[in-house]
């Protein structure tokens, strides 16, 4: 399975997060995770619209050793991310409130990774696998 949508404007986000929310419950996440899911694309896609131009989202389901899961790629071709070193560090930081979206992404998601060039646009993928809470059938 792999859907992408383009982001450019701000009520693009507004479709993306309805679509992936759906892609979610799909792939059987619980409610729980599927909000968690729904965050993160928001936050990274609400990036690309504030801090590039245009990019896209795309959303694969994946398979690991006795796991299965989602992940979901949003690239831009915007800036990149010059001091990308720092951004990481406080994105890993337990105390700083500065760039809290990648920080909450981070905490929301199973994998986190973020590649920028300068001036070519930025990539960040993350995964979530599937956990018990997944497996339940209430919601
Ligand atoms: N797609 C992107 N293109 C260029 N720069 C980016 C991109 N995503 C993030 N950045 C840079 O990384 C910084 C940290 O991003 P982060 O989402 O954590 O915080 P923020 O967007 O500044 O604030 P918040 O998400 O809390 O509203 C941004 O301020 C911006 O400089
Ligand atoms: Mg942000």
């Amino acid at each position: 399975m792999e859907k992408s949508f383009p982001i450019k404007y701000e009520w693009d986000i507004v479709a993306i997060r309805k679509s992936v929310r759906e892609l979610a419950r799909e792939h059987g996440f619980s409610e729980l995770n599927q909000a968690r899911i729904v965050q993160s694309v928001s936050e990274l896609a609400s990036n690309v619209v504030h801090h590039a131009v245009e990019g896209m989202v795309q959303v694969e389901s994946v398979q690991g050793e006795g796991k299965a899961g989602i992940r979901i790629i949003v690239q831009d071709f915007g800036p990149g991310i010059e001091d990308l070193d720092q951004i990481i560090r406080l994105s890993e930081s337990p105390t700083s409130m500065e760039g809290y979206g990648l920080k909450q992404v981070r905490e929301l998601m199973d994998e986190f990774s973020i590649r920028a060039v300068d001036g070519k646009g930025t990539y960040v993928s993350v995964t979530k696998w599937k956990d018990e809470s997944d497996l339940r059938p209430s919601d």
